[in-house]
């Protein structure tokens, strides 16, 4: 049971402590009680009061106060809780933590705790990328702090790039599953999945490859990390940047893509959203191919292996395999084919002709296709065809304990 578990939440001084409100919010609506630090710097960005209020509890700001201390003393208060989290922490707080300073009542707090700590960093995308707090950061990793972000994207100051705090539905998830680490509908489960095109070279200087953006498999692989699974992204070549907390192998040909999925077996499910190049050219060159007066040019081509059908058939073989059909008429028809052919247990087929603005665009809209039947999903954003799918997906595993047969 989650509820009537309790987060001590240390406030850093940071532009992001505004998403404190809402994360105080979100774990109060789960029955949670959260207990609140607020660092000197973060009473300039929110109040002690607009806190009080939404907490229902008296907050803490000050190391030295005889009243706090006759009714709850600091080390007390460090160890009340069962999970201390550090939101925003900023690059201040994580060097202190880091070095074990114990300044105020948030860092004596934290060097005092008995408790597990996540932080959620969030700092100017040149500060997250200083030696200096790059130093830190992993030696709070090594000290089994766990983090939850930076995100990627605009910043408070303009800039962009990792250093974002992640948003509070992000670290409340986080939490929860540190809490009760089977509460999340993937928790203790491994996804695998493959994004964006393949690159096959032609000689050193040239590849035969495709559109693919890679956004609808990142986008599942992000919604697979949100619900607790430990995710693994095997990326063709992308202009994307890699997702927070999910580990990115990347690859560039057909053969690599496949290599690199074999190695990531055992696995509970697999997705298979890369847009596979079908072909390699036979015999790549060594040097680059020089044109001679008006000549054509005659590439003879394989066929790459395929990379869905070879894990379908492994004897590691996935509880759950999805397979994606990017078809441009019969969609219906090509997709059922494609299901039996590669034996996967689900396809996910949309329609990529030019207009559609599928390839490269942020919306998708498709077809859930299973032995049982076909289920037309509206359109809607590559992010929400993610949550959607890996929820379903999650609801096919065999749970725990119960033989498959
Ligand atoms: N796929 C794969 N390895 C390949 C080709 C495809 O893993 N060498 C996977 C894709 O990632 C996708 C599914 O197979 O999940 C279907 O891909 P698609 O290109 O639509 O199908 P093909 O088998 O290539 O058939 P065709 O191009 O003839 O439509």
């Amino acid at each position: 049971m989650i509820a009537g578990k309790s987060v001590l939440l240390i406030i850093g001084g940071g532009i992001a402590a505004y998403k404190a409100h809402e994360l105080v919010r979100l774990l109060k609506t789960r029955g949670i009680r959260v207990l609140i630090i607020m660092t000197q710097a973060a009473e300039q960005f929110v109040t002690p009061l607009s806190l009080a209020s939404l907490s229902g509890e008296k907050v803490h700001t000050a190391l030295f106060n005889l009243t706090d201390e006759v009714e709850m003393g600091h080390i007390q208060l460090s160890r009340a809780a069962d999970l201390v989290v550090v939101a925003p922490a900023t690059a201040d707080l994580m060097a202190k933590m880091a070095n074990g300073l114990a300044n105020d009542l948030a860092t004596t707090a934290l060097l005092a705790t008995d408790k597990p700590v996540l932080i959620a960093p969030a700092m100017n995308v040149r500060m997250w990328r200083h030696p200096a707090t790059v130093t830190n950061a992993q030696a709070l990793k090594n000290r089994g702090i766990a983090f939850v972000g930076p995100d990627e994207g605009e910043m408070a100051c303009g800039e962009f790039g990792p250093g974002r705090m992640s948003e509070p539905v992000e670290i409340l998830n986080k939490i929860i599953s540190m809490l009760q680490p089977q509460a999340l509908p993937l928790s203790g489960k491994k996804v695998v999945v493959t994004a964006g095109p393949t690159r096959e070279p032609i000689d050193p200087v040239r590849f035969i490859s495709n559109y693919s953006s890679g956004k609808q498999g990142y986008a599942i692989a992000r919604a697979a990390a949100k619900l607790g699974a430990d995710t693994v992204l095997v990326s063709g070549p992308v202009a994307l940047a890699p997702p927070a907390g999910i580990r990115v192998i990347g690859v560039e040909s057909a053969r690599e893509m496949l290599t690199a999925c074999e190695a990531e077996l055992p696995a509970d499910i697999a997705i298979f959203t890369a847009a596979v190049a079908d072909w390699r050219v036979a015999e790549q060159e060594t040097d680059k191919i020089k044109k001679s007066n008006g000549s054509s040019l005659q590439l003879s081509l394989v066929e790459n292996p395929d990379i869905l059908a070879t894990i379908t058939s492994h004897q590691l073989r996935p509880e759950v395999v999805v397979g994606f059909a990017a078809e441009t008429q019969n969609i219906h028809v090509h997709a059922l084919e494609k299901l039996n052919k590669k034996r996967c247990d689900f396809i996910v087929a949309n329609d990529v002709s030019r207009g559609t603005g599928v390839f490269g665009g942020d919306m998708n809209a498709v077809h859930f296709i299973s032995r049982s039947g076909i289920e037309s999903w509206p359109a809607m954003s590559k992010d929400e065809v993610g949550l959607m799918l890996m929820e379903r997906l999650a609801g096919h595993l065999i749970p725990e304990g119960r033989p498959s047969s």
